[in-house]
């Protein structure tokens, strides 16, 4: 019996490809160089599945183009890269990620949080350019993490684990949602919810954990800026659109806010010419939830989603399910 044929834009991690691989036929993508879109819409013409990353688009255009097309499964959380209405209207069930890089996530949120409080990265730089004369009183001091107020912008499972990190260093912990956390949650957490403009003017450190939707497009603007204190800092692991990159880039030449971590950026891969050179700026390469178990995990994840429509079942983590009538 043949196979259903499906793509994967990746070659995934040994465990994921091992999932695929019983159940398809599967064309890889294994150049280094990421696909172009136009090999993206020759491959994916034939085929029944795809496993893509946020990086792809899945829209209009590509779903045109594949007719046999049953699930598109991106490997993230964020699901901005995908068109779920297009989806359903084109019967194809989309999938994403959730849960398994929560963790991951919040971790590597607390780590850009404490390296650009405590200036670890300009500490780093300058040990290596081999002039560090030895230590001195007012060398390299930074922002305290302990006791401050941290502003969670987005309380989902991973702003809640920021959160929840936040215990460990007694911090006051503030929350802006759309959606009020349960009770018990806000108790556990130590957390209050806060309207946004509160949040900007009272937090010491604001974590971003929103998705990219219209309302969060450019959400740190320059009105929310400079409602923030001078001595603050920003932490984004979320969707780089979510900040408007040139009045960050203004806010901290006007001193506005005292620094910002980034794992996100508005133009992937590309970033704002005027954060490259600045000091008070840590530029991660969007890498919250990698680590090797999370991204395994990730992958895995897509696999079986994959495999359960093939499977006549409701793919776990489908964004489409309900309307697409899947039982
Ligand atoms: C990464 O950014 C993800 O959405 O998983």
């Amino acid at each position: 019996m043949t196979k259903p044929k499906i793509l994967s834009t990746r070659p995934l991690f040994p465990a994921a490809r091992a999932v695929l691989e019983q159940r398809f036929e599967v064309d890889y993508w294994t150049p280094a160089e990421r696909i172009t879109r136009e090999e993206l819409l020759k491959r994916v013409a034939d085929k029944e599945g795809l496993v893509c990353l946020l990086t792809e688009k899945v829209d209009e255009e590509l779903l045109g183009r594949a007719p046999k097309l049953r699930i598109a499964a991106t490997v993230s959380v964020g699901y901005d890269n995908i068109d779920v209405a297009a989806c359903t209207r084109h019967k194809v069930v989309a999938t994403h990620t959730p849960g398994v890089l929560d963790h991951t996530t919040a971790d590597f949120a607390w780590t850009l949080l404490m390296a650009i409080a405590r200036r670890l990265l300009e500490g780093d730089a300058w040990m290596r350019s081999g002039t560090w004369p030895g230590w001195d009183l007012d060398q390299l001091v930074g922002g305290d993490v302990w006791g401050k107020t941290l502003g969670v912008l987005g309380f989902g499972r991973i702003g809640r684990g920021v959160a929840r990190r936040a215990l460990g260093f007694e911090m006051k912990v503030l929350y802006s949602d759309a959606v009020r956390a349960p009770e018990e949650v806000e108790r556990e957490l130590h957390a209050e919810f806060v309207d946004r403009d509160r949040l900007f003017r009272e937090s010491d450190f604001i974590s971003l954990h929103v998705p990219l939707l219209p309302d969060t497009r450019h959400l740190i603007s320059h009105e929310n800026l400079d409602k923030m204190k001078r001595t603050a800092f920003l932490v984004n692991t979320s969707r780089g659109p979510v900040v408007d990159e040139a009045a960050l880039a203004e806010a901290l030449e006007n001193r506005k806010i005292a620094g910002a971590a980034l794992d996100v950026y508005e133009h992937e891969p590309l970033v704002h010419p005027a954060l490259l050179s600045r000091r008070d700026v840590i530029l991660a390469p969007h890498i919250a939830s990698a680590s090797l178990d999370t991204r395994t995990k990730m992958a895995v994840m897509a696999a079986n989603n994959v495999v359960a429509i093939f499977d006549g079942r409701r793919p776990p983590n489908s964004l489409n399910a309900d309307p697409l009538g899947l039982k």
